[in-house]
């Protein structure tokens, strides 16, 4: 296979192609049935693999986990070399980071300043918690320019329980001084009707993104197809693999139009069928490797909501009150 010269750089203009160049067979303890397995698990490439987790390999492709942080190990180091961005175009990326405000001036310090680009932020909650007119507040916040918090961007919504509402989105815009019709038609709405059909729209997204300023891609929920199709417990694995491939697709995207993703997440009542404890987000180590702010929500005294931020790895825990009200999300 001939090498490709896609080089990324930091200001080009047209999204940088994934690399491919190193095969997983390439990979010393790594044979063909090994790789035939990882791919498919949904490991197809380098990147997908130096990502993973030691665990999710060892169980995908069948081997020890000694022999899984090996080859992880050995995927990282050829990505390096592989010409994966350098430092100082990732540095370069970073700058252009940019936040999206919820319209709670607490929920924002909670995220640090807001919602991140180039980041997968969860919100998860039992019903009524408040995570769909979050995400409905943040697709139009994200419309508003920099200077009123926002990125002067377009929305992609992968709305996976036909819970989105153009009319919230009517209300809110006129909550936040927005042209109402001017905000819908800024929103791109995908109805998934299941959990493959969820994953083939993060590449019609893409084709999206490359003729609109899309800086949001909101998947609401990320988990409630996986979660009815992939019931058994013999089918927990499989469905781990795919939540992880689509999550890595979605970290891709973020990365690529510098776009924040935004995803709900029920949380488990069922101790019985998940990890063992009841309250968290479902989607287990997956979710909370990928994810890189993770949001839990729940009721208080209406319409006020408490949000806590769990499992960040440079922000503080804490929690943030809002209210949901009929403009939208409020203090
Ligand atoms: N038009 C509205 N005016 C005021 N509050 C609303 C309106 N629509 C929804 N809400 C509030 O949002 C809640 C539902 O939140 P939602 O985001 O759908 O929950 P989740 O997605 O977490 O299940 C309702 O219980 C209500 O408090
Ligand atoms: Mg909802």
């Amino acid at each position: 296979m001939p090498a490709k010269a896609a080089g990324r750089t930091a200001d080009s203009e047209s999204p940088p192609e994934p690399k491919h160049e190193i095969e997983l067979e390439d990979l010393p303890g790594v044979g063909a049935s090994i790789a035939e397995k990882l791919r498919e698990s949904g490991y197809t490439d380098l990147m997908e693999l130096a990502v993973a987790s030691p665990g999710d390999v060892a169980e995908a492709a069948e081997i020890g986990l000694t022999v899984a942080q090996k080859i992880i190990g050995e995927a990282r180091r050829k990505a390096d070399v592989g010409g994966f961005e350098s430092g100082t175009s990732l540095l370069e990326r970073r700058k252009k980071l940019g936040r999206i405000t919820t319209n709670s001036k607490a929920l924002d310090e909670l995220l640090g300043g807001g919602v991140e680009t180039q980041a997968i932020t969860e919100f998860s909650g039992e019903f009524g918690t408040g995570k769909t007119q979050l995400a409905h507040q943040i697709a139009v916040d994200v419309q508003m320019p920099a200077a009123q918090g926002g990125l002067s961007g377009e929305v992609v919504y992968i709305d996976t329980e036909s819970t989105f509402r153009p009319e919230r989105i009517v209300d809110m815009a006129k909550g936040v001084g927005l042209d109402p019709a001017e905000a819908l038609a800024r929103i791109h709405v995908a109805r998934a009707y299941n959990s493959n059909h969820q994953m083939l729209l993060v590449g019609k997204a893409q084709e999206l993104a490359r003729e609109h300023p899309i800086r949001l891609l909101v998947v609401d929920s990320l988990t409630a197809h996986f979660r009815s199709e992939y019931m058994g417990r013999g089918e927990l694995a499989p469905r781990q693999q795919l939540l992880n491939k689509h999550l890595h697709e979605l970290l891709r995207f973020s990365d690529t139009y510098n776009a924040s993703i935004v995803v709900t997440n029920q949380v488990s009542a069922r101790p019985d069928i998940l990890f063992g404890d009841p309250t968290r987000p479902i989607g287990g180590n997956i979710v909370a490797h990928a994810a890189t702010y993770r949001v839990y929500l729940r009721k208080s005294k209406p319409p006020k909501r408490i949000a806590r931020l769990i499992d960040s790895p440079n922000l503080p825990e804490g929690e943030a009150v809002f209210s949901l009200t009929t403009e939208g999300i409020r203090e």
